[in-house]
């Protein structure tokens, strides 16, 4: 039995227009995203057997890799598709945009961290806002590719996909246009939640 299974959107495909094509939320949710949970099944399928075989050193660290990568990938997406919504954009409020303030000076000093960080990533990658459990206030990570350069101190709470996959059939290569769109489907009340669960 699988343990990973593809999400259903909140949202039709066409629901983030203009700024999310629905070209491009069809084949990141229908390929992209349904790629990632089958491979995050296999590998842990794979792991078991191999955990449970002959457990070879460098199979099982090929095998762990390739779970970080395609889990990574279902967890990212999982995630993302939550951020969004046809509702979303405004501004946060309450708790959350307190942190915002505290953290980053204001909301157009988040939104021009946020997206320096989305805009400077080399290849494939994420930028990601997330709740810093040591230092116990909000911060900015860069993901790259699905799993790799963040560390593991951080709940994610918004996360922007920076693949091509996500917007390279709407806006080419002007990846800047793309990024200054998505500010008006991000959905705060997700990331307040997510927020508010993290602190606890
Ligand atoms: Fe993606």
């Amino acid at each position: 039995m699988a343990v990973y299974e593809l999400p259903e959107l909140d949202y039709a495909y066409d629901a983030l227009e203009p700024h999310i094509s629905a070209e491009i939320m069809e084949l990141h949710h229908t390929k992209h995203h349904a790629n990632y949970v089958a491979g995050a099944n296999a590998a842990t399928e794979a792991i078991k057997a191999e955990a449970e075989g002959e457990g070879n050193g460098d199979r099982l660290r090929a095998l762990y890799k390739n779970l970080a990568f395609n889990l990574g990938g279902h967890t990212n997406h999982s995630i993302f598709w939550k951020n969004l919504s046809p509702n979303g954009g405004g501004e946060p409020t309450g708790e959350l945009a307190e942190a915002i303030n505290e953290a980053f000076g204001s909301l157009e000093g988040f939104k021009k961290a946020f997206s320096g960080a989305a805009l400077s990533l080399q290849g494939s990658g994420w930028a990601v806002l997330g709740y810093d459990h040591i230092a116990g206030r909000l911060a900015i990570q860069q993901l790259t590719d699905q799993a790799g350069n963040t560390s593991i101190n951080l709940t994610p709470l918004l996360m922007l996909d920076m693949w091509e996959h996500a917007f390279y059939l709407q806006y080419k290569n002007v990846k800047a246009d793309y990024v200054k769109a998505v500010w008006n489907v991000f959905n705060w009340d997700d990331v307040a939640e997510r927020y508010a669960a993290a602190k606890k």
